[in-house]
């Protein structure tokens, strides 16, 4: 039986939460562990349907996120859905959530993957092209809602191009390297100062519907193509914080550390090549 006082609950091993926490629900032990500026997340074994999609990140890591930026029943949006990973981690955590896949076969992934859960909360995906939500919204009677919370992972520019050991594993076992082969897939635009620019162009968008005060978190990384490495995470961060009236304001980056990768032998006595074993997770705000 949770002690109150005029201030706290306390909950147990918890700890105690304020009544006056005006971003989430968590006790102040839980806030300052979240705090942190770097956590590890290993990614359970994917299922038969999980690992049809060619990069999906944890349903743990994006639990961590929703439940520090929103409170139950607030709304999430995540315009690249993908495998449906954030409507999970959203209706798990009783939150409504809006998620946006441009692909057939991805967005019957995360339908199929919903339906299997019955979660009390709205937990809708949607199949369409993340330049056109406002539209997308409009037609789904959602125009109105502005969301407390977006995260999500857009493509990684040309990652899945690479002929990665990973990309080889996935051929070998008939599984898609790529998400699609349609010009309006962000993950098929070939110039990276393109590719930069239509990514800020649809969190312009996502600006608009996300309320004021409300957080965005963007999970990408540095990139390596052709020997140099790309700093698509910090140009990611530059360019949209340098949108005019839609600039969002850049709050942090928390590292996601992949401690349960294998080292492969990249470059040894040749030159420097790293194992990149991290992620950024980029935290920025709409704060007007
Ligand atoms: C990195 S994956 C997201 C994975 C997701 N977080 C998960 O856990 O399954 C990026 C997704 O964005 C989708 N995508 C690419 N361009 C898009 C666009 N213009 N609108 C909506 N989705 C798009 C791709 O099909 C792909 O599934």
């Amino acid at each position: 039986m949770a002690k109150t006082d005029k201030k706290y609950i306390q909950l147990g091993e918890r700890g105690r939460l304020n009544k006056n926490n005006k971003l989430n629900s968590l006790t102040g032990k839980e806030w300052i562990k979240f705090s942190k500026s770097w956590f590890v997340h290993r990614p359970i074994k994917r299922n038969k349907t999980e690992i049809l999609h060619p990069a999906k990140y944890p349903e743990s890591l994006v639990k961590e996120f929703i439940e520090f930026f929103t409170k139950e029943d607030e709304w999430v949006l995540d315009p690249f859905l993908g495998s449906g990973s954030t409507l999970l981690a959203a209706g798990e955590s009783k939150r409504n959530a809006v998620g946006i896949e441009l692909t057939n076969k991805f967005y019957n992934i995360s339908k199929k993957r919903i339906v299997e859960n019955n979660f009390k909360t709205k937990i809708i995906p949607i199949k369409g092209d993340s330049k056109n939500l406002s539209n997308i919204l409009n037609e789904n009677n959602l125009s109105k809602i502005r969301f407390d919370f977006v995260i999500t992972s857009p493509p990684y520019w040309n990652q899945l191009e690479r002929n990665s050991l990973r990309q080889k594993n996935r051929s070998k076992k008939n599984l898609v390297t790529k998400y699609s082969v349609s010009k309006k897939d962000l993950g098929n635009v070939k110039d990276y100062k393109k590719f930069i620019e239509e990514q800020a162009e649809i969190f312009d968008i996502v600006y608009n519907q996300t309320k004021s005060g409300g957080y965005l978190s963007i999970i990408t990384n540095n990139v390596y193509f052709k020997s140099k490495l790309y700093p698509l995470a910090y140009d990611t961060a530059i360019s949209l914080t340098n949108r005019g009236n839609k600039s969002w304001v850049l709050k942090d980056e928390k590292i996601w550390l992949q401690d349960d990768k294998p080292l492969i032998a990249l470059g040894v006595n040749n030159a420097w090549v790293s194992n990149r074993h991290h992620q950024y997770c980029l935290i920025f705000r709409k704060e007007n």
